[in-house]
């Protein structure tokens, strides 16, 4: 008979062993609002010991040659795979999202540790021509030391190894603090690094609270780094506290994505372009399309043909094969959309598909239907904060020029997409939006070997590709009298 999983206890992982407490945090499945689980929270004495760890097992790691190190991270890879369906399970269960859509996203993140173990064999120094003969000048890269990432709910996995694996392959050691919501995938993820046989304290999973975490990470001088993804709110804090210690951080925060349709779009890639983008993770990514501006002359087909592909979407539980939209991941969630949609009506938006309220029959209070609003304004909510749901707002413009405008209207700067067949008004277009990921033609931009990451208040400092393995590396300036 199957264990029932809302008594199972999950530990965290510090110095290569579980660890369990006495404080339980209950996971919950958004679907259904039931307990999925109970993660134990850890306590300061417990991160304190974890950092020493990390901070003992960085002098071996770093002192491995990159390809020992990769040989490792290759393990690693194979051992996610071989878990693909414990893990997409897991993830739909505490996330919420398609289970197809939770096997993408262990996809996703094995192909950051799959890419890092090669990338971390190219970490090239160079020797540069000195002024004198008698000099030798040369520039190293070294690991910046042992690293802290504060991971978002919204990938349960693929947000911990795009941050852990250049942090190993680097030579660095990770502590990573899961989410509440979605800790138990990263417990999966612990299990898979010590099957690989990732030497002890290599990698540390500690869920304490937000408070204890970010105090005592910011006063510790033995980590010298802070990785983070979640709100530009956070984020701005954990940048003010991080200046006692002089820590490196890289912060990976909000967007406020538009989505631009020229009139010479091919409309059918730009409604696929839209659903990709809009309605992955019910459109809880960081980098979804949050507002669409479509011109004119190509708006009628444009509309019609996004609600057609809207309609078809079924809503439901992740765990049905079937399902494309699950829930928000919690009230909180939910009641952003909900305020978002009814201001957007407030303000003259017209719905057009979704917004209402739907069978909930076996299904919790968290789901939201996918909505298509017309008429958008600038001033509404939608159009300037972050939705964080399957909501579509739409404006309609006349040219380029307000396009990009518009585009580049908010203090946030994460990703931009436009639809347009024309390479010299694509070129321009792409030259003056200020975002650090445009998609051009392309609603999915996400890839290991790609830098994802925000200019202006989205963020600072690069994760994937070669940028996101800097990230984690040190310059030494070697000056050597002969
Ligand atoms: C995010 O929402 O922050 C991550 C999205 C992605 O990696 O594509």
């Amino acid at each position: 008979m199957e264990a029932d999983v809302k008594t199972i206890q999950y530990a965290n992982y510090i110095n290569g062993e579980g660890v369990d407490g006495k404080d339980l945090v209950e996971v919950v499945n958004p679907a259904t609002e039931e307990v999925v689980g109970r993660m134990a929270l850890a306590s300061e004495k417990e991160l304190v010991s974890a950092i020493q760890g990390a901070e003992e097992a960085f002098h071996e790691w770093k002192g491995m040659s990159a390809d020992v190190r990769a040989g490792y991270l290759e393990k690693f890879y194979e051992k996610i795979l071989q878990r693909t369906d414990d893990i997409a399970r897991m993830i739909t269960l505490e996330n919420g999202k398609p289970i197809k859509e939770a096997r993408g996203e262990v996809m996703y993140a094995a192909s950051f540790i799959k890419w890092y173990a090669e990338e971390g064999k190219r970490v090239y120094g160079r020797t540069v021509p000195s002024k004198g003969a008698d000099q030798r000048i040369q520039v190293w890269k070294q690991p910046v030391g042992v690293v802290a990432a504060i991971t978002p709910w919204n990938f349960p996995a693929a947000m911990i190894t795009r941050k852990l694996a250049p942090a190993l392959a680097a030579g660095c050691t990770f502590i990573v603090k899961p989410p509440k919501e979605t800790p138990l995938t990263a417990v999966l993820l612990m299990e898979c690094a010590e099957a690989a046989g990732i030497p002890k304290g290599v990698i540390q999973m500690v869920l304490t609270d937000d408070e204890v975490f970010s105090r005592t990470i910011q006063h510790s001088d033995q980590v010298r780094k802070l990785t983070f993804t979640g709100s530009t709110e956070v984020g701005k804090l954990l940048m003010r506290q991080s200046a006692d210690t002089m820590k490196n951080i890289s912060l990976e925060l909000g967007g406020q994505a538009p989505l631009l349709v020229l009139d010479d779009a091919d409309v059918d890639k730009a409604v696929e372009g839209t659903m990709a983008s809009k309605f992955r993770n019910a459109g809880q990514t960081c980098i979804c399309a949050n507002r669409v501006y479509v011109q004119e002359g190509i708006y009628e087909e444009f509309v019609m043909k996004l609600k057609q592909r809207m309609e078809e979407l079924t809503v439901g539980n992740g765990l049905d094969e079937h399902v494309d939209i699950g829930p928000m991941i919690n009230q909180d969630g939910y009641n952003k959309v909900s305020r978002h949609v009814d201001d957007a009506l407030d303000k003259g938006g017209e719905i057009v598909t979704g917004g209402r309220e739907f069978d909930r029959e076996s299904l919790s209070r968290n789901f939201y239907a996918p909505t298509l609003i017309l008429h958008a304004k600038d001033d509404m909510l939608c159009m300037t904060e972050e939705t964080f749901g399957p909501v579509v707002p739409v404006q309609k413009i006349t040219s380029d020029e307000e396009a990009i405008r518009l585009a580049n209207q908010t203090p946030f700067g994460l990703a931009a997409y436009f639809f347009t067949e024309s390479m010299s008004r694509g070129t321009k277009i792409a030259e003056a939006l200020e975002y650090g990921i445009v998609g051009w033609n392309n609603g999915a931009p996400s890839a290991a070997q790609a830098p994802f990451g925000g200019a202006k208040q989205s963020g600072l400092g690069r994760e994937g590709g070669s940028e996101g393995l800097e990230a984690f590396l040190e310059t030494k300036y070697l000056s050597i009298g002969i």
